[in-house]
């Protein structure tokens, strides 16, 4: 058993409640990973995922190493049948295979690189450990998605639910630097399995991938996309047509309090880290219906089922 992306989940509403429970009673399980490894290799920055992710594991009674690959690994080698006589120093095959003989589950962080869409589409990291790895691998976020990140998603809008089918919008907001679609990717797959009034807002030529997005709503107006909704989740991507590109900085698109009157009292989610006062207004992320802090908190649980169901699964 893999967790790579949304699709590996069997019944979201199922995992949430698993979730909750498991936030309820952390230690319930703490036998659990006893004498297992959990193996974090890191090829890009992180505050929540490692900290979170590590913590799961050791509420499961797991050991944990963390690698940050960039500045400690060897540069690795993807191709087959590469002539290895320029930068890397070891190919894929030979550290998937060697890794899988410390760590019992295998977690992976590796960006995109914003360069190439064919090659971030591909995913050569992830997919390079899951063919030659032996042991489970969980996506620590990709080039595509975060699978961990929307799964704490779906349980903090679970504990924030309204009595009625809620509108959710997924707006994207202006940043200085170029972003992966990873975080929107996650949540629209993850919203495509909710009861929800799903809306997407971007400017025009902000689509995200077709193949993602699929059938779900897409409004280019912000200020209309807002109303009467009740989650309102922020992010930036970069352009995805213009693959990589910041073709648009227009300020208009920050979270202002202005814009957050136009919902229905809405509450604020992003994943963090952000851009305070060019993703959202102060105002709006130290307002009382701003839930991010909850979100990060979430996302032990989310990563405590995930490492749980894969040591039930696979190793009793
Ligand atoms: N949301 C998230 O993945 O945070 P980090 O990049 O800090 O891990």
């Amino acid at each position: 058993m893999n967790y790579i992306s949304i699709q590996n989940i069997d019944n979201l509403s199922q995992w949430v409640q698993d979730a909750l429970k498991i936030k309820a009673n952390p230690l319930k399980n703490k036998k659990l990973g006893k004498h297992k490894t959990l193996g974090m290799l890191f090829f890009n920055p992180s505050l929540r995922t490692r900290l979170s992710t590590q913590k799961a594991a050791l509420n499961l009674g797991m050991n944990v190493m963390v690698m940050n690959f960039t500045n400690e690994g060897w540069t690795l080698e993807f191709e087959d049948g590469a002539i290895m006589s320029q930068g890397a120093s070891e190919h894929i095959k030979e550290a998937a295979e060697v890794v899988s003989q410390y760590c019992d589950i295998i977690a992976i962080r590796a960006f995109a690189g914003l360069v190439e869409k064919e090659k971030d589409n591909a995913e050569i990291v992830l997919s390079g450990f899951l063919k030659h790895a032996t042991v489970p691998i969980v996506n620590m976020e990709g080039c595509t998605g975060h699978p961990l990140q929307s799964l704490a998603d779906a349980i903090t809008m679970e504990e924030f639910k309204t009595p009625h089918r809620p509108k959710v919008v997924l707006t994207w907001a202006p940043h200085p630097k170029a972003l992966p679609q990873a975080v929107a990717n996650s949540f629209v797959e993850m919203m495509q399995l909710q009861d929800a009034d799903f809306v997407i807002t971007h400017p025009e030529g902000y689509e995200l991938n077709p193949e993602i997005t699929k059938d779900s709503k897409i409004e280019h107006d912000q200020d209309k996309a807002f109303e009467n909704a009740d989650f309102i989740y922020a992010k930036n991507w970069s352009n995805y047509i213009e693959y990589g590109q910041i073709t648009n900085a227009d300020t208009n698109w920050t979270i202002t309090a202005e814009k957050m009157a136009l919902t229905n009292n809405a509450k604020f989610m992003h994943c963090l880290p952000v851009r305070r006062n060019v993703i959202v207004a102060d105002e709006v992320i130290d307002s009382e219906n701003s839930i991010v802090i909850q979100q990060a908190n979430n996302r032990t649980y989310a990563a405590q089922l995930v490492l749980e169901k894969i040591l039930k699964k696979v190793y009793k």
